[in-house]
């Protein structure tokens, strides 16, 4: 899936076959101007002021406590974008927004888009990152704010993707331990354990991670199947022959191929017999391109934040293979475009 121009006219078309459109404008000023332009209302509450029904601009900036007529212009924008609709001097929410962008809907990316504030300074540091190739390292110099947005947002992004992944992982019967590496908002483990009342989880995360992730994992009430193990995957003893499962989502981008290949090594010795390790992450393509436009985007992002990127299907069922594990069918989702689990198993 990617971003593109879409012609709103049959002059438009006819201009953007004949390549007269300067898509490069749209691709950048149109697009991160709009970008804000969603993220400062989301911001702002004026989603949610639209949310109770039709509003105009001044009755909307009451609401906000904005500017009426920047708060106008900003509307005007929504609609220009098609999240909001305009009609006789009133404004109302798009339909299909209510789902995303507003607090008490259970697929709310509200706080992913307040986190997208800090995303937006780190993406701003791109060209330095190209020039030097050092990446920025965010886990270790968040502060304990900005560690408690990054939580929250992670649990805006994977809520869908966890209650799909739960339904499809392969758990082998009986199943009774699961090891979730930085797992945050337990989300993945809390769907999996609601599927199989055998299992309990436990997350391994991070120090900075573990207060706002354990305060958000204990409002969906799974605390005595859920715990938090803080410490880090890189350097903890795993154990022997423990776990049934051991899950890594939106982690191994973060690691180098060598962090990987030993971790899915430790991995390998921490499970029972039988037992499944899946890797869940954006798939990096073979061939630049081939996989859609969201990995490729997202490869770059992870390695200026990060130091890695994301990873393809070979690669990373060859740390799989390497720890003497065995690749099962890859799992698509269609809540998160580009993003797959990869499962492979211990032999009996
Ligand atoms: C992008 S978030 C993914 C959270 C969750 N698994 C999900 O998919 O929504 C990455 C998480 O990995 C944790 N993490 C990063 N490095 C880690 C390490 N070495 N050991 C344990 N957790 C780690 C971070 O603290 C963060 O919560």
């Amino acid at each position: 899936m990617r971003l593109t121009a879409i012609p709103e006219s049959i002059i438009e078309r006819i201009a953007l076959w004949a390549n007269l459109v300067p898509v490069p404008l749209l691709d950048t000023q149109i697009a991160f101007t709009g970008a804000r332009a969603i993220m400062a209302a989301t911001e702002l509450g004026v989603f949610e002021a639209l949310a109770a029904g039709e509003r105009s601009a001044a009755e909307v900036a009451a609401e906000c406590r904005t500017d009426p007529r920047a708060t106008g212009q900003l509307l005007d924008c929504l609609v220009g974008l098609g999240y909001a609709r305009w009609r006789g001097g009133r404004y109302a929410m798009a339909k299909a927004q209510r789902k995303w962008l507003l607090r008490k809907s259970p697929s709310s990316m509200v706080d992913k888009l307040a986190f997208q504030a800090l995303e937006w300074d780190l993406v701003g540091k791109l060209e330095e990152f190209v020039r030097t190739g050092k990446p920025l390292d965010f886990h270790s110099s968040m502060s304990p704010e900005q560690w408690r947005i990054y939580q929250d947002a992670m649990r805006d992004v994977g809520a869908n993707p966890a209650v799909e992944l739960a339904g499809r992982m392969p758990v082998p019967p009986g199943a009774s331990r699961l090891l979730d590496i930085g797992g945050s908002h337990g989300l993945y483990s809390i769907e999996l354990c609601r599927r199989h009342p055998t299992l309990t989880s436990t997350i391994l995360e991070l120090p900075g991670a573990v207060d706002r992730a354990s305060a958000i994992a204990a409002r969906e009430g799974m605390g005595e199947r859920v715990s938090y193990q803080v410490g880090n995957a890189l350097t903890d003893d795993l154990g022997e022959a423990v776990f049934d499962v051991v899950m890594i989502n939106n982690v191994v981008h973060h690691f180098t191929p060598e962090q990987n290949a030993e971790l899915a090594r430790r991995i390998a010795r921490a499970l029972k017999p039988g037992g499944v390790y899946a890797v869940g992450d954006f798939l990096r393509s073979a061939s630049p391109g081939a996989g859609g436009g969201v990995p490729a985007v997202m490869d770059l992002y992870f390695a200026l934040t990060s130091s890695s990127g994301t990873w393809s299907r070979d690669e990373i069922e060859g740390w799989q293979r390497g720890a003497g594990l065995a690749p099962l069918k890859p799992i698509q989702f269609q809540s998160m475009p580009g993003w797959a689990s990869l499962p492979a198993a211990r032999p009996d």
